[in-house]
C-alpha cells in the first residue's frame, strides 16, 4: 500500500470544512480519480498530501512513513517522490525563465536522482532538457524559449516533464488539462497513461470531469462537500449501487 489516508479533516474556519473525515488507500502503480463539483474540498485534499497545507485530524502515511500535518523537515525528502501538476503551469514555470531552466529544476534540486528512462551520461543539462521534452511529445527546438511563447497544451506537457523528470512514485494532478481544449486534453491524457504505464508511478488526478477521470484511472472517489460519498473501481462505474450523486455526475457528463 503506497499512500493511506485514515480520518482526515480539513477546517479553513467555524463555517468551512474543506474535508470530513476521508479515509482511502491507494496501492503502488495505482490511478486514482478524484472527482466533485466546485468547492468539493479536491485541490484541499491535493495540497495536504504534498505537506503545502497543515491539517490538525486523522493521519496520512506514505510507504509506512507519517505526513505529519505541520513538521516541515520532512518535506524535502518527500518531494523526492511526490510531485505535482497544476491546472496553471503559470505557478509551476517562471515566465522570466528559458523552458529548459525551468526543466531542470527538480533535478538541480534532487542531484542524487538519475531517472531510470532518461540517458543523461555525457549529455549537457540543455540535451537533458531536450530529452525530457520529447518525452513528453515537445520539440526539443522549444527548449530556448520562454513560457510565454508556448501554448497552454504544450506549457502543460512542460509541466508534466518537469514534474517527471525526478521519476516520482507519487504524481498529484489538480485539474492538469482543465483549462484545454478537448483534443489537447486527451492528448495530455494519454500522455499521462503511457508515461504511467512506463514508470509505474502512483497517479492521483483531481478534476470535476467525471469522463476524464474515467479515461485515466482504474478506481474513482466521489468528494461532495468534503466526504467521500462514493468509491468504486472504474469498472463498477455504471453499477445500479452508484450513490445518485455519482450518478448525477455520469448524467451531467452525458448531456454536456
Ligand atoms: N485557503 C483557504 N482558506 C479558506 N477557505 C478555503 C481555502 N481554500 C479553500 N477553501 C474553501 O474550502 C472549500 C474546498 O475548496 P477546494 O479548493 O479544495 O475545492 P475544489 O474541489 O478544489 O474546487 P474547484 O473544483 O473549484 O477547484 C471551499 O469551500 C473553499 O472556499
Ligand atoms: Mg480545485
Amino acid at each position: 500500500m503506497s499512500l493511506v489516508v485514515e480520518g482526515l479533516s480539513k477546517q479553513y474556519s467555524k463555517q468551512v470544512q474543506a474535508l470530513n473525515h476521508i479515509s482511502f488507500r491507494v496501492n503502488e502503480g495505482e490511478c486514482i480519480g478524484i472527482v466533485g463539483e466546485s468547492g468539493s474540498g479536491k485541490s484541499t485534499l491535493g495540497r495536504i498530501l504534498l505537506g503545502l497545507e497543515t491539517y490538525k485530524e486523522g493521519s496520512i502515511t506514505y510507504y509506512g512513513k507519517t505526513i505529519a500535518p505541520r513538521k516541515r523537515s520532512d518535506l524535502r525528502q518527500f518531494r523526492k517522490s511526490v510531485q505535482m501538476v497544476f491546472q496553471d503551469s503559470t505557478s509551476t514555470l517562471n515566465p522570466k525563465l528559458p523552458i529548459w531552466k525551468s526543466l531542470l529544476e527538480p533535478l538541480d534540486n534532487f542531484k542524487e536522482i538519475t531517472p531510470s528512462f532518461l540517458k543523461v551520461e555525457g549529455l549537457t543539462r540543455k540535451e537533458i532538457a531536450q530529452e525530457l521534452l520529447e518525452i513528453v511529445g515537445l520539440d526539443k527546438e522549444m527548449v530556448d524559449r520562454y513560457p510565454g511563447e508556448l501554448s497552454g497544451g504544450q506549457k502543460q506537457r512542460v509541466s508534466i516533464a518537469r514534474a517527471i523528470s525526478i521519476e516520482p512514485s507519487l504524481l498529484v494532478c489538480d485539474e492538469p488539462t482543465a483549462s484545454l481544449d478537448v483534443t489537447v486534453q486527451v492528448q495530455i491524457l494519454r500522455l499521462l497513461k503511457e508515461l504511467q504505464q512506463k514508470t509505474n508511478m502512483t497517479i492521483l488526478f483531481i478534476s470535476h470531469d467525471i469522463r476524464a477521470v474515467s479515461f485515466l484511472c482504474d478506481k474513482v472517489m466521489v468528494l461532495k462537500d468534503g466526504s467521500i460519498v462514493d468509491q468504486f473501481e472504474l469498472s463498477e462505474i455504471y453499477d445500479e449501487g452508484r450513490h445518485p450523486y455519482t450518478k448525477a455526475l455520469i448524467q451531467a457528463a452525458k448531456i454536456e
